[in-house]
């Protein structure tokens, strides 16, 4: 199953689906991106912090309305995610504070020990090599950094999921049925707390913490000296 899983699961969510996914993630700032916002602030008072798989950029833009000390880089395989997410920060007036970039989880663009925190949510499952992800989170990240590396089961309460749902075009529905058809025969990889110490076993993390939240949050910080991916 698990070789079946590699072979199909998507890593990046196509561009067609992106319009699909920033509609329902606008859905969740209240109840999701706002209060982790609020928990991520009062982690990092001042910084910079970088954001893997950025998505539309709600939780970034969250994070800046919160701490004027902050910027926010968040990158994204999909050029459109990267389109929303600046078009938002625009409109938001908060463009100076936030870069959104096409990226890759697995070489990121950046210098070792750039950031001072690095931040994902909703990613974890979808990597095909997750270690080598967070190998890389951890060779950007300024030692004494932290990482949450977040992946909720859900983000959409039961009744922000109706309200998406009937906001649809047919078009849209069908495509969506057609687009969570593929998880619903291969479901995505829900990592156990086990399961995640074997994962950072492999990544040049050392210490930290992996908990079941509905889903699963890990949170780790960078030793000096740690951050130097293998290759
Ligand atoms: C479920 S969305 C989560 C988006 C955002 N973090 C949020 O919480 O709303 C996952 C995002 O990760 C991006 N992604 C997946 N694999 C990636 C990779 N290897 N490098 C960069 N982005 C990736 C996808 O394109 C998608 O936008």
């Amino acid at each position: 199953m698990e070789w079946l899983r590699l072979k199909l699961a998507h890593e990046a969510i196509p561009g067609w689906a992106a319009g699909l996914y920033e509609r329902a993630a606008r859905l969740a700032i209240e109840s999701y991106y706002a209060p982790l916002a609020q928990e991520i602030v009062a982690e990092l008072g001042s910084g910079r912090i970088l954001d893997v798989g950025t998505g539309p950029g709600y939780l970034p833009i969250e994070i800046v309305k919160r701490a004027r000390w902050i910027n926010v880089v968040g990158i994204d395989a999909t050029p459109k995610m990267v389109y929303f997410a600046s078009q938002r920060a625009k409109a938001q007036g908060m463009a100076d504070r936030l870069t959104f970039i096409a990226g890759n989880a697995y070489a990121l663009m950046f210098g070792d020990n750039s950031f001072d925190m690095v931040i994902s949510t909703g990613v974890l499952h979808a990597w095909k090599d997750p270690a080598r992800a967070l190998a890389e989170c951890c060779r950007v990240l300024k030692p004494g950094g932290v990482a949450w590396i977040l992946d909720p089961a859900q983000i959409l309460t039961g009744r922000n999921r109706r309200v998406w749902r009937r906001s649809l075009r047919w078009w849209e529905k069908l495509a969506y049925k057609v687009y969570s058809w593929l998880p619903r025969l291969v479901p995505p990889h829900r990592f156990s707390v086990g399961e995640i110490k074997d994962l950072l076993a492999k990544t040049p993390f050392v210490d930290g913490t992996a908990e079941q939240r509905d889903g699963i949050a890990i949170k780790v910080t960078k030793r000096r000296g740690e951050g130097r991916l293998e290759r």
